[in-house]
């Protein structure tokens, strides 16, 4: 989704701008632009599209400055045309926003009665006429800042420039992050970490409401009331080397081949801090896992573990309805929000709702400075790394590692199972890293099938018990990916409806692990071939051994029944991804999709 970069140093900022607008191209975008300072005034350059067209033309000019912003837009109030690109500016201010100004309408007719003329369709246009507006009444420019943001409503970051002040760059953030480096250069601003200018060694994230203005070499923060406050950076590492693509075509390609390491180094991780985790497992009579998109298919996971090894029942919800639905919290009650970016709207306002009710609250995310790590109760951090495809790969089995690892946790402090057992899911689990090793080799077989389905129309994905939710995990990858039409279900739902798509030729992907579900999964199985569909086994050797002639299969390693979604998650990941490399997607970066998802 949208993405904030600023710099203020002693060098030409214009190839850091654009560095990390390059960092943050995996967020999702669909135009680019920056906006400099320097003794001519208020220089802005936006171009629609990737930011190849921004950097373009760039090079045809010899623009140089000590102070700038710059943006990555994901279209929501108005088209991906250059008007509606970030910055917005005027004579006096620019802006990059990101998140939505809900009061932007009534803005903006008092700002057009006042003599403003809009020049774009966004929502975000109004933060710099309504900043002028204050200034041509005489308000200094913090001050004018600091009024114009009393008058916004709406959940937002802002990076502001103003033309008088040379030597100044602003932020302010109510709802979506914003953090600030340094390095001995000079100052940045950023909407995560990777928009930070390289080499910075010091962060620090403003907290909600405050606001920062930033000089080459020091800072200030304010409080909602515009009242100095005092914090100091903290001690940061970049990762930028992971950032590299390696000898892969996509991250996404190279995301999914890290997880055998991601997984260990999850298991490993949690597995530490299991034993300090100060929740009360005896106590808790209802457990809520909230999250969205490929998370929330983690949750449905979860559920199972939960209530099959440690007999605590769990709700499910998606984070876009929970609080909605007027949910009925139990006291002894733990909520857990599984989010990757740590930063998703709906998932961030349901973690608030539920605070608000008093709930104690757990957040599982790969992002640990992310927002709902800060404003959860207790967090555990998956040690994927950065996710930079915008498909989610490995941040799913590794939020898979840290529930399944939680869950016999649970039930080990609940007694629902013997020492015995849990020691033996423990192993099953220490031993996923090479079952994952095993499964990758088989990428060829992989590759062949998601070739030969590029040009299906319709793709359908069923399993049973813990691999229903993985159905819908490998409908979701495809069809974001590769822009097929593709459907999960419940194995046994089929015949209740969908079972009225099946006709000749078309793919349905028979999740089908032997986890004493088989049985049932291939008699679904034999209603689709039936009916003329085209099944694809995943199933292990006991399963795919005594398949009919025709059935095409792919063999996976063994594994135990409660971790196969680990295992058969990769061989979906993979089918998705050679299906959208065969036809041509821009598979890191799919159209329309944004990484971190930060407006309701
Ligand atoms: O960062 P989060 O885990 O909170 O994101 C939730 C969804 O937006 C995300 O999983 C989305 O569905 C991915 N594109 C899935 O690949």
């Amino acid at each position: 989704m949208c993405g904030i970069v600023g710099s203020i140093n002693h060098n030409n900022i214009v190839p850091d701008l654009l560095a990390g607008l390059s960092n943050i191209e995996y967020r999702g975008y669909d135009s680019a632009g920056i906006a400099v300072i320097d003794n001519d005034g208020l220089t802005t350059i936006k171009r629609p599209g990737k930011l190849e067209q921004l950097k373009q033309e760039l090079a045809n000019q010899a623009l140089r400055s000590h102070t700038g912003i710059g943006h990555t837009r994901w279209a929501t109030h108005g088209c991906p045309n250059e008007a509606n690109a970030h910055p917005h500016s005027n004579d006096d201010v620019s802006v990059v926003h990101n998140g939505i100004i809900e009061n932007y309408l009534q803005l903006r007719q008092w700002l057009t009665a006042e003599g403003f003329r809009f020049q774009s369709d966004t929502d975000t246009e109004v933060i710099p006429h309504l900043i002028s507006l204050f200034l041509e009444q005489g308000q200094a420019p913090q001050q004018a800042l600091n009024t114009a943001l009393q008058h916004l409503e709406g959940a937002f970051a802002i990076g502001v420039l103003f033309r008088k002040e040379q030597d100044h760059l602003y932020a302010a953030r109510r709802g979506s992050p914003l953090v600030l480096g340094q390095s001995d250069q000079g100052l940045c601003l950023g909407s995560d970490t990777m928009a930070l200018a390289p080499g910075i060694d010091r962060i620090l994230y403003l907290d909600e409401g405050e606001q920062a203005c930033m000089t080459r070499d020091s800072f200030q923060l304010l409080d909602l009331n515009g009242r100095a406050i005092k914090r100091d950076m903290q001690a940061y590492t970049s990762q930028q080397d992971d950032q590299s693509k390696q000898n892969h075509k996509f991250y996404m390609h190279k995301e999914i081949h890290q997880q055998s390491d991601t997984v260990r180094n999850t298991f490993k991780h949690t597995q530490h801090l299991l034993p300090e985790l100060p929740v009360d497992f005896t106590r808790l009579d209802r457990i809520n896992i909230i999250a969205c998109g490929t998370s929330h298919y983690a949750a449905m996971v979860a559920k199972y573990w939960f209530e099959q090894i440690a007999r605590i029942p769990v709700d499910i919800d998606v984070a876009s309805e929970f609080r909605y639905r007027s949910p009925l919290l139990s006291r002894n009650g733990l909520s857990i929000f599984i989010s990757q970016s740590g930063e998703t709207a709906d998932t961030l306002a349901a973690l608030r709702y539920t605070k608000a009710l008093g709930q104690k609250t757990l957040s599982i995310v790969n992002v640990a400075q992310s927002t709902i790590a800060r404003e959860s109760d207790f967090s555990l951090q998956t040690q994927a790394g950065p996710e930079i495809g915008v498909a989610s790969t490995k941040a799913f089995t590794a939020q898979l590692a840290i529930l399944a690892s939680l869950a016999i946790h649970a039930a080990d402090r609940c007694k629902a199972i013997q020492i015995q057992e849990s020691n033996r899911l423990l192993m099953e689990i220490a031993a996923l890293p090479s079952l994952i090793d095993m499964t990758l080799e088989l990428e060829p077989h992989f590759q062949l099938i998601g070739e030969s389905i590029k040009d299906s129309h319709n793709a359908f994905f069923i399993g049973r018990g813990s691999n229903f939710p993985l159905a819908l995990e490998g409908a979701l990858k495809l069809k974001e990916i590769s822009y097929l039409h593709a459907e999960g279900f419940g194995a046994g739902e089929l015949k209740h409806g969908p079972i009225a798509l099946i006709e000749s030729g078309v793919p349905v992907f028979v999740i089908a692990p032997n986890d004493g579900l088989l049985e049932k999964t291939l008699s679904n199985m034999e209603e689709v071939m039936a009916r003329g569909g085209r099944c694809i086994v995943l199933g292990d050797h006991h399963s795919c051994g005594n398949l009919p002639l025709e059935v095409e299969s792919i063999t996976l390693p063994a594994c135990d029944k409660v971790f196969a979604p680990i295992i058969y998650a990769i061989a979906l990941q993979l089918i998705a991804y050679h299906a959208a490399l065969a036809i041509g997607t821009d598979v890191d970066q799919p159209r329309n999709l944004a990484k971190s998802v930060t407006v309701e």
